[in-house]
């Protein structure tokens, strides 16, 4: 995995590649003949209507999922030649965020954040230094032992992507993370994954929202009924 632990900002290297990509439930296919490149350290919305296939293509490049065809390359990496314990390690390396936080509201926000490294076996001090760290930078600080029922919604996004960001992931895929907030937290939440992204992370976004596309230079991949329909180019303002 080391070779995947390291890399510069951004460069043309490839980071995410979709070969012909098809993600069949019964009759229905959810994907059908994709193919993708997302270069390490770009900004990509996905997006199209409810339905189109963005959950499963996000899932797919998690390997949660298998593709019923073609092939999904994570780093050069083929996640289907893969052994089952060698998955699990490069899906550590992937963060993940939900439109519904899926935090667990028995736990406080540090409690939520810690429980990424604790199930690694990172040592206790570690994890004290290292949570509070990443609490302070999306901007939780002082709301460490309030538990997420008493937080805004902004408030626990900010809880699931300092969870999602802990270990210092190649990728983030955030799946509608700003649909369930409101316009101007909608607004902090994405410059906080702008922020995440131009400090060298491969950021994979779905949405179905219009609005949130409007005006942004980021790249955009329209999906509909499982193909892609149309893509803008990859943009260069990530280079360093
Ligand atoms: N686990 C599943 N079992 C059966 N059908 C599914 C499953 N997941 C997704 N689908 C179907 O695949 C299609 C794409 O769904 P999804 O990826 O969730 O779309 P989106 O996220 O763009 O709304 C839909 O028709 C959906 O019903
Ligand atoms: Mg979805």
């Amino acid at each position: 995995m080391g070779r995947i632990s390291c890399f510069p900002a951004f460069s043309n290297s490839t980071m995410i590649q979709l070969f012909n990509v098809s993600k069949q439930f019964g009759q229905n296919m959810a994907l059908a003949d994709v193919n993708l490149r997302i270069r390490q350290g770009e900004f990509v919305f996905i997006t199209g209507p409810s339905g189109a296939g963005k959950t499963t293509l996000l899932r797919l490049i998690f390997g949660a999922q298998r593709p019923s065809d073609g092939s999904i390359l994570i780093s050069n990496i083929n996640l289907s030649r893969i052994r089952r314990d060698k998955l699990d390690l490069m899906r550590r390396r992937i963060g993940f965020v939900f439109q519904d936080f899926k935090l667990l509201s028995g736990k406080t926000a540090f409690q939520n954040v810690a429980l990424a490294l604790e199930v690694i076996g990172e040592r206790p001090s570690v994890i004290r230094k290292k949570t509070r760290q990443i609490l302070r930078a999306v901007g939780l600080n002082g709301k460490e032992t309030l538990y997420p029922p008493e937080l805004s919604g902004g408030e626990q996004q900010r809880i699931a992507i300092a969870r999602a960001i802990i270990n210092e992931p190649i990728i983030l895929l955030a799946d509608e993370p700003t649909g369930s907030l409101d316009p101007d937290i909608t607004k902090e939440i994405m410059l906080l994954f702008r922020t995440i992204n131009l400090r060298g992370t491969t950021v994979v976004f779905a949405t179905h929202s219009r609005e949130l596309l409007r005006d942004t230079e980021q790249r955009t991949v329209l999906i509909k009924g499982g193909c892609v329909v149309q893509e803008t180019a990859p943009t260069l303002d990530a280079q360093p």
